[in-house]
This record gives structure tokens, C-alpha cells and sequence, in this order.
């Protein structure tokens, strides 16, 4: 008799996490989907440097028609020769500033309907909020903020009028401090930190247009930006950061494609991003039953993780501000 019970038990325990797949696959919203990139239009703001510049690359090398935007006619002209010596594709350039909507619309409309609509420009300036100055502040805001406001209602329109052309992405380049709050960061991060809001209301609206939302989330990644960044870099921003290691820019630039192709909601770069958008997944939207269930049964260990991070950090600050103390009195040489 007892042999039968104990049967059973060993029967019904993986029935617990059977049924939550099962439950979690009827649920998840919204549908799984694979976006095309072979073929259609994929516009690419900030697209003449660093990690736009690399998806741009990526884009024309698997067959799209792409479009780049960025301030300086140089650099696109630059980027425009670079993209035809790798994959022998004649990038659109177009020079606009994010802030000014009239031209970023007449870029948008000049570049006809976009498929593949991939917002990266951004800036960053790692510096302690009482030495920023509000002009920084705001401006960091209008050009990551504001400035995808601006390219999204500006291509909205023709992406949401486009019949037959199949399902078509907005993707959001987004920091790991848009995920976390990191020292240094408080106008990059409340900039990265918008994006989340706009991306989820977003998807919200467009899902019935079959478009789909992704929001990128690189790592410190070595693009020409990172390196003037480093220059001014607080040592305590170097330390958390480090934390999450650095990619080189292709690398992010494959897994965002990937996390585009693949219409996920949330794109990390590498294991450390990937934990982090386990601890900050909070309302985010999931396709996948499979991450969903990790989710779901990872939620207290990976809040614990978290716990040791800040932990870690403040421990770091607290060892920083000490030395500092000391050194401002004359203890330390
Ligand atoms: N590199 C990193 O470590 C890292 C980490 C996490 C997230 N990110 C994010 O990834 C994105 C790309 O960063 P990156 O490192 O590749 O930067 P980057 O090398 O400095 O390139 C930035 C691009 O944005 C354009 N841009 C800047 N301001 C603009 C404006 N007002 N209007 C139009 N275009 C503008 C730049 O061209 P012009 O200057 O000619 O306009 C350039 O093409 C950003 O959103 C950044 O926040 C970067």
C-alpha cells in the first residue's frame, strides 16, 4: 500500500509544474511571432555610430533595405561607405536632430513606410546629479526621451496604415540603467526608464496592428559614445558597472537582431543582463511560456540575487565616500 502511495506522489509531482506550463502557454499574451528582416525597410536613428551603426550593418547583411539617421552628414556619410565595403548594400542616410519633429517627419516620410523601426540615439554622460547641470539634464531627456517620442509618432502613421506587408517591429535601445538606477545616472537612467512605460502602453495600442514592441537592454559596450564616456566615468559608476561586464558592439547588435527576428519584449545582452530582466520583469509583457515559467519560479532566489547586488554596491559606495572623506582631510596620500 505505501509503495502505490509513494507512487503516486512521485506521478503527481511533476503534474505542479506540467499544469503551470500548460497554464502559462494559454496565457502568455502576446502571441509568440517572427519578424522579417529579408526584404523589408528597417530605419535605424543613431544609425551612423556604435551599436545603430552595427545594426544597420546587420540589417542590410540579411537582405533589408535600410535607412539611417543621425545628426552630422558626416558621419552617415561615413557609415553609409563603411556598410558598402562590408555587405555591398547602399545604406539612405538621413540627417536630422531627434528633438526637432518636423524633421524627423519629413526624414520619415522622404524614407517611405517602415517595417523595421529601431529607435537608438541616445546620449550618456555618467556624472553625480549635484554636478549636472539642468541644461544636461534636459537635454539628455529630449534627445532619449523625447526624441523617440518623436521618431515613433512620426513613422506611426504609414506603419500603422501598412496592409499586407506583414508584421512590422518598433524596438527601443534602452540601457541596463534603464533597468536599475546606477550611480551617476540619474537623467540617463529616468531617460532609460521612460522608454519602459512608453514600450508596455505602446504595445498595448499596436498589437491590433500587428506590430510589436521590443526594448534592448546592452550592457557597457565599446562604441565611440562609451569611449567619451569613460573620460568623465565616477570610479563608483566603473564599479557597479562592472558588475554586468562590456560587450563588443556587433555582439549586441546580433542579439538585438535576434530579439527583433524573434519579437521578444525584453532583449538582454549577456547571463548578467539576463538575470537583471528576471529581477526587473515586474508587469513587462512575455510571449514565451518557457521564460514565463522561469519567471514565475525564479521570482524569490532572483530577488534575493538582487538584494546581494545592491548590497554589494552600497558596500562599495560606502568604501569609496570613506576613502574620499579621508583623503579630503589629508589622512590619505
Ligand atoms: N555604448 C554603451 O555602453 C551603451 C550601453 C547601454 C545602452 N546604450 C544605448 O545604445 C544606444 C547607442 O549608443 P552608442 O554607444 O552606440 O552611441 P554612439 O556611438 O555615441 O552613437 C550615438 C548615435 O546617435 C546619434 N545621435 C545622438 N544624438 C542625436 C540626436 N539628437 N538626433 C539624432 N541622432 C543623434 C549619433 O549621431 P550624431 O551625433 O551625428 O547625431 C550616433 O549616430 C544609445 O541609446 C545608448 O543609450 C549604449
Amino acid at each position: 500500500m505505501a509503495a502505490i502511495y509513494h507512487l503516486f506522489l512521485y506521478f503527481l509531482i511533476p503534474l505542479v509544474p506540467l499544469s503551470l506550463l500548460s497554464i502559462l502557454a494559454l496565457i502568455v499574451r502576446p502571441r509568440p511571432i517572427r519578424i522579417p528582416i529579408k526584404s523589408r525597410h528597417v530605419f535605424v536613428t543613431g544609425g551612423s555610430s556604435g551599436i545603430g551603426l552595427a545594426l544597420a550593418q546587420q540589417a542590410a547583411t540579411e537582405g533589408a533595405r535600410v535607412s539611417i539617421l543621425a545628426r552630422s552628414a558626416g558621419k552617415l556619410d561615413e557609415a553609409k561607405q563603411s556598410i558598402k565595403l562590408a555587405t555591398g548594400v547602399e545604406v539612405a542616410t538621413y540627417s536630422a536632430d531627434v528633438r526637432d519633429y518636423d524633421a524627423v517627419s519629413k526624414a520619415i516620410e522622404e524614407s517611405g513606410p517602415i517595417d523595421v523601426l529601431i529607435v537608438n540615439q541616445g546620449v550618456f554622460v555618467a556624472k553625480e546629479l549635484v554636478e549636472h547641470s539642468p541644461e544636461d539634464v534636459k537635454f539628455t531627456i529630449d534627445v532619449n526621451l523625447i526624441g523617440s517620442f518623436n521618431v515613433i509618432k512620426a513613422a506611426l502613421p504609414a506603419m500603422k496604415a501598412r496592409k499586407d506587408r506583414g508584421p512590422a517591429s518598433i524596438t527601443l535601445v534602452s540601457s541596463q540603467a534603464g533597468q536599475v538606477g546606477i550611480y551617476g545616472y540619474a537623467a540617463y537612467s529616468a531617460s532609460k526608464f521612460g522608454l519602459q512605460g512608453l514600450a508596455q502602453a505602446l504595445q498595448q495600442e499596436v498589437i491590433a496592428d500587428d506590430i510589436h514592441v521590443t526594448l534592448i537592454f546592452p550592457p557597457d559596450t565599446d562604441t565611440p559614445g562609451f569611449e567619451e564616456e569613460q573620460k568623465s566615468r565616477p570610479e563608483v559608476t566603473a564599479i557597479i558597472a562592472a558588475s554586468s561586464g562590456s560587450m563588443k558592439t556587433e555582439q549586441v547588435a546580433k542579439k538585438a537582431m535576434d530579439g527583433i527576428k524573434a519579437g521578444k519584449f525584453t532583449v538582454a545582452c549577456n547571463f548578467e543582463g539576463f538575470l537583471l530582466s528576471l529581477a526587473t520583469t515586474g508587469m513587462s509583457p512575455q510571449r514565451s511560456f518557457w521564460l514565463a515559467f522561469l519567471e514565475v519560479i525564479t521570482a524569490g532566489p532572483i530577488r534575493l540575487t538582487a538584494l546581494f547586488f545592491q548590497w554589494d554596491w552600497y558596500k562599495a559606495i560606502e568604501k569609496w565616500s570613506k576613502t574620499k572623506t579621508k583623503k579630503e582631510s589629508g589622512n590619505v596620500s
